[in-house]
């Protein structure tokens, strides 16, 4: 049996690249006999970001309607809130105290923002640790993520092999796991698809938004319709691609290459796939978000479950550490 664990921050509803990236290839493995899985919703990790309780609340039950709505079958899997299991924090503490200061200001969470230190908060640069302690108070083998989070993997991989080395075997080290087709889901500006760059597409909006976002915000050159055009440099491409398949996207791609197929069929089939792709899943979001405290009960569920295992292994550490 292989333990499966992944973790989506509640910064708000889950866009295009989360589902590709990480909802869909979780839940995939999770319903696999062969698996243990734990899916969570990283609302600690948020209040780096979002700072208004109402906000938080809302995007947390956003980001677990989504898991639900995409097929998470509860019942096979652990299902919880990261701030139900306080014993995180904990670990985390501990994590902290074993991995170079160094290190961290590498985190590309952090670089990223360091030029504008008075904008970064410190939960923000220990925030690799806090993610470790996600993983490893799970025992996990395996974690599912998209290639942004490949660094932080690493750094997990890191310090539990530094605490197995100076204080004897005590954490599983984990595995990160991706896809290459959809482990860099790009934007609608052609950068990665990211709540802070404001280029996301939301599956779950209404038909109307979608459409108005697709044609206003995906940028594409001035070939004239007639003409040849260039799949891999069309991010309208991108997208189709990595929502339809492999054998749909050659399929546009070659219409495209032909020639008398514009950017405007190629953003209207866009939009039809996600429209007529995701209803079923639009449906039970929406549905799902008109009864919170079937969340509620879904995730306090989950949550007893977790703490089972969280207070284990947190015992194991605690008594090595000499506590
Ligand atoms: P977050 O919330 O930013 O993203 C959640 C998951 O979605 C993936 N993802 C993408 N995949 C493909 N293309 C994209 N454009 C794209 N954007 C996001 C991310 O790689 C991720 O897998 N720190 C994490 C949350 C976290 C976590 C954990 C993950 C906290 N603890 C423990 C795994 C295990 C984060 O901010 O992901």
């Amino acid at each position: 049996m292989a333990r499966i664990l992944t973790g989506i921050q509640s910064t708000g509803t889950p866009h295009l690249g989360n589902l590709l990236g990480a909802i869909r290839p979780a839940i995939e493995l999770a319903h696999d006999d062969a698996n243990d899985s734990f899916l969570f919703i990283a609302d600690l990790h948020s209040l780096t970001q979002v700072k208004n309780g109402a906000e938080l609340r809302h995007n947390t039950y956003a980001v677990a309607a989504a898991w639900l709505a995409f097929g998470l079958d509860t019942s096979r899997t652990v299902f919880y809130r990261q701030s139900d299991v306080p014993e995180v924090t904990e670990l985390a503490w501990y994590l902290n105290c074993f991995f170079p200061y160094q290190r961290l200001t590498l985190a590309h969470s952090f670089k990223d923002k360091s030029a504008r230190l008075e904008d970064v908060n410190g939960g923000l640069f220990s925030y690799p640790m806090l993610m470790a302690a996600d993983i490893l108070l799970y025992d996990a083998d395996y974690v599912p993520v998209g290639k942004d989070q490949l660094q932080h993997l690493e750094m997990t991989r890191d310090v539990a092999a530094r605490f197995n080395h100076r204080m004897g075997d005590t954490f599983v080290v984990p595995q990160e796991m991706t896809r290459t087709e959809t482990m860099l889901i790009p934007g609608l500006d052609g950068a990665k698809m990211s709540k802070s760059k404001g280029n996301t597409l939301n599956v779950f909006d209404e038909p109307s938004a979608l459409k108005k976002r697709i044609n206003r915000e995906i940028t594409t050159d001035t070939t004239p319709l007639e003409d040849p055009k260039d799949p891999d440099s069309a991010v309208v491409w991108k997208l189709y691609q990595a929502i339809a398949g492999e054998a749909k996207g050659q399929a546009m791609a070659e219409k495209l290459r032909a020639g008398g197929y514009g950017w405007g069929h190629a953003k209207k089939d866009l939009l039809e796939t996600i429209v007529d792709g995701y209803a079923t899943e639009r449906d039970e979001f929406n549905r799902r978000m008109a009864d919170l405290g079937g969340l509620d009960a879904e995730l306090s569920k989950g949550a007893a479950q977790a703490r089972e295992v969280a207070s284990s292994v947190l015992d194991r550490v605690r008594t090595k550490i000499g506590y």
